[in-house]
């Protein structure tokens, strides 16, 4: 049997929600399971407003609204990213400014942040890459020295910390994603996270077309209309059913996913070192979610032998990320080979194993073994 590199989960009161939400007839954006995951979300991560949203590309869009960005500006982003990253701003007009990555973490080079400041710098958006927070404290001074807002894209780490607090509570908005391949999922979903209150009502109103809508359904106007930009950012109260059921399992998936971490590192550790290999790397003031397992081999031509050993293997293994400034859109903004030397090296050289969160150890184990049996 082929282990995939990722498989869904049915944490145990998915179809029970679902079925709940259609017998309150109540199957649109913002029903009773929707309020559910804002209220834990807000609860759990303590802040002041959470948005579930259609994906993390649509939070990461919605941000792009909030922060007012126009033709002309520029906003910070890893190379070292998913598209939706600098996307989600190039649609505003903005031009991303690419920022290169740290060896250990994998994640902004915060050294790197002066230089790239400008007068048109409108964001930094700093992604926690597997969960593992971005160096915060240095990200914020440097933000509020320039006053520029920073957004957290956290769709790998919910329920991670930096310092003993949530990643996605720094900035003054942050983004989470709930796709079928993270810990907790509704198969497409995100959420968008408010920490600075001066964004929640605008936000409220940009997700629900550039109408005051909410306020209507909370009794504040009689009637409402089109106020501002917008689109349609709410998912349906069906994927929120499923959301909610993931989200009160929580400790369960987390700890599932702890083990199966835990596994291959113990398991890889001394191979790694024999091989040149680097795991992934967690400072000590850092709990990650445990989102995936990457290994970080010596060259590319390593990295394309190991992905067909293991597919001889019947083993899903796959790379991440291309460089955004190589890609012909980052070139089209003035990318070229060599700005983010790290960015390149780790794109060349990185592959992530099977993760999921019923995998059994007996597959682990056929992982590892695998692994270990390469030449
Ligand atoms: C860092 C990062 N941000 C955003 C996204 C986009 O998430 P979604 O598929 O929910 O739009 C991804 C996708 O995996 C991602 O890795």
């Amino acid at each position: 049997m082929r282990i995939p590199f990722n498989r869904p989960f049915i944490s145990g009161r998915e179809f029970e929600f679902i079925q709940q939400a259609i017998d309150n007839w109540q199957i649109s954006g913002d029903g009773t399971f929707t309020k559910r995951c804002h209220a834990l979300l807000e609860s759990e991560l303590g802040i002041p407003r959470a948005l579930l949203t259609t994906s993390c590309t649509h939070a990461l869009e919605m941000v792009a609204l909030l922060l007012e960005i126009k033709p002309g500006d520029e906003v910070i982003v890893p190379s070292f990213t998913f598209v939706s990253v600098a996307n989600a701003f190039v649609l505003r007009g903005a031009r991303p400014v690419f920022i290169d990555i740290r060896r250990d973490t994998l994640n902004l080079d915060e050294t790197k942040l002066e230089d790239l400041i400008t007068p048109r710098t409108k964001a930094i958006v700093a992604v926690h890459y597997a969960g593992v927070g971005c160096e915060m404290d240095t990200i914020m001074a440097v933000a509020e020295s320039h006053s520029i807002p920073v957004v957290e894209d956290n769709a790998h780490g919910l329920f991670g910390k930096y310092k003993g607090k949530h990643l996605g509570t720094f900035g003054a908005l942050a983004t989470l994603s709930f796709h079928e391949t993270k810990n907790l999922s509704c198969g497409e979903g995100g959420a968008l996270l408010i920490n600075d209150p001066q964004y929640i009502e605008r936000a409220e109103i940009i997700r629900e077309k550039g109408t005051n809508r909410n306020r209507f359904f909370r009794g504040q106007i009689d009637k409402y209309t089109w106020v501002d930009l917008g689109s349609s950012y709410l998912p349906s109260d069906i994927l929120a059913a499923f959301l909610n059921a993931q989200l009160e399992s929580r400790e369960d998936i987390q700890s599932r996913r702890k083990r199966i971490w835990e596994y291959y590192f113990e398991h890889l550790k001394e191979w790694a070192v024999n091989h040149a290999v680097q795991l992934p790397f967690v400072p000590d003031y850092c709990e990650q979610p445990y989102h995936m397992f990457y290994l970080l081999v010596p060259s590319l031509a390593v990295r394309q032998a190991l992905i067909a050993h293991l597919n001889a293997r019947e083993v899903n293994s796959v790379f991440h990320y291309q460089p955004l400034h190589l890609s012909s859109m980052g070139q089209q903004f003035g990318g070229r080979a060599g700005d983010c030397p790290i960015t390149e090296r780790v794109s060349d050289c990185l592959l992530r194993l099977p993760f999921y969160n019923d995998f059994t150890e007996g597959d682990q184990e056929r992982v590892v073994a695998a692994v270990k049996d390469f030449k």
